[in-house]
């Protein structure tokens, strides 16, 4: 994950790019454990949940040995499959550091963990929703294409002034993206996959509009950081999200000049609606109403 608002370099002890030692001997059992309780409950949860490339993924990594993974141990296997790696960061990372390491085919990764009281919900990324979370997809030989060309499309992005576009398409994609399969909508997104609360929510619940993905659409459309989202958006293929990410998207951002954003709860005559959502949780006040 990045972030704006950074100024000055790297934080005491990491590297120019940001990076850090893991550290994984300085865990404590606390830590250890309280990853194990996460994971435990995530793998319960996810067979029927989480889409098969992912659930491939946590298997290939092998990350059931128990406790926080050693990057030492699943960067080889990793690499051996699709060139990626993870690397250790303090914490969100500027967005120019961000996009290199991704162009590069390393995945910054928080290195610290949750407190036993934030199991639910955290807002800044730690290692269990940037490894459990985005790591098993890196398997993926698509998915990995996809990751590198959204590091260089960053780079870009950066330099047209047009994060703020594509910034939505991380989001409704990495993070909050659904796959169309024959056995039902699957997770593919790694926001949702690393919340037990939210993995419900995205599949089960009445309240989210579920839409077909569509690029301009997908960029039109705000998000919200602060609580489950109002709506997500459905690919039919992992190859088709690389598909569609594959032209110029300078032509795509100057249209998105030319119209408007889409309200965030709003069904459009153009959509492939998978569910038109009752919007009952938003409109109850969501997480501020303890829903
Ligand atoms: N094709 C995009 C561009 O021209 C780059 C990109 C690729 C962006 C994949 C996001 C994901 O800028
Ligand atoms: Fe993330």
């Amino acid at each position: 994950m990045s972030a704006d608002g950074f100024s000055g370099g790297p934080p005491p002890g990491a590297a120019a790019d940001w990076t850090i030692d893991q550290g994984w001997s300085a865990y404590t059992a606390e830590e250890h454990a309280t990853w194990d309780i996460l994971y435990e409950r995530q793998t319960a949860l996810l067979p029927g949940y989480a889409c098969d490339e992912f659930l491939h993924g946590l298997d290939a990594l092998d990350l059931h040995r128990g406790g926080i993974p050693d990057f030492n141990v699943i960067n080889p296997e990793l690499e051996r499959l699709t060139g990626w790696n993870v690397v250790a960061v303090p914490g969100l990372v500027p967005d120019d550091i961000f996009f290199d390491h991704l162009a590069n085919r390393r995945f910054p990764a928080g290195q610290f963990i949750r407190r036993r009281d934030q199991l639910d919900y955290l807002q800044e990324p730690d290692i269990f929703h940037d490894v459990f979370g985005h790591v098993p997809m890196l398997t993926d030989p698509v998915f990995a294409d996809y990751m590198e060309a959204y590091g260089k499309g960053g780079q870009r992005a950066l330099g047209l002034g047009r994060l703020h576009n594509l910034a939505r398409l991380y989001w409704y994609t990495v993070e909050f993206g659904l796959l169309e399969t024959p056995k039902g909508l699957r997770i593919y997104g790694a926001g949702i996959v690393s919340s037990r609360t939210e993995s419900i929510f995205a599949i089960d619940d009445p309240s989210p509009n579920r839409i077909g993905f569509d690029l301009l659409r997908t960029m039109r459309t705000p998000y919200r950081i602060d609580d489950f989202q109002q709506v997500y958006f459905v690919i039919p293929s992992i190859q088709t999200l690389l598909d569609a990410t594959l032209q110029d998207f300078a032509p795509i951002y100057a249209a998105l000049d030319e119209g408007q954003d889409v309200p965030i709860d709003a069904i459009l005559p153009t959509d492939r609606v998978f569910t038109r959502g009752t919007q009952a949780y938003a409109a109850s006040g969501g997480r501020l109403a303890g829903a």
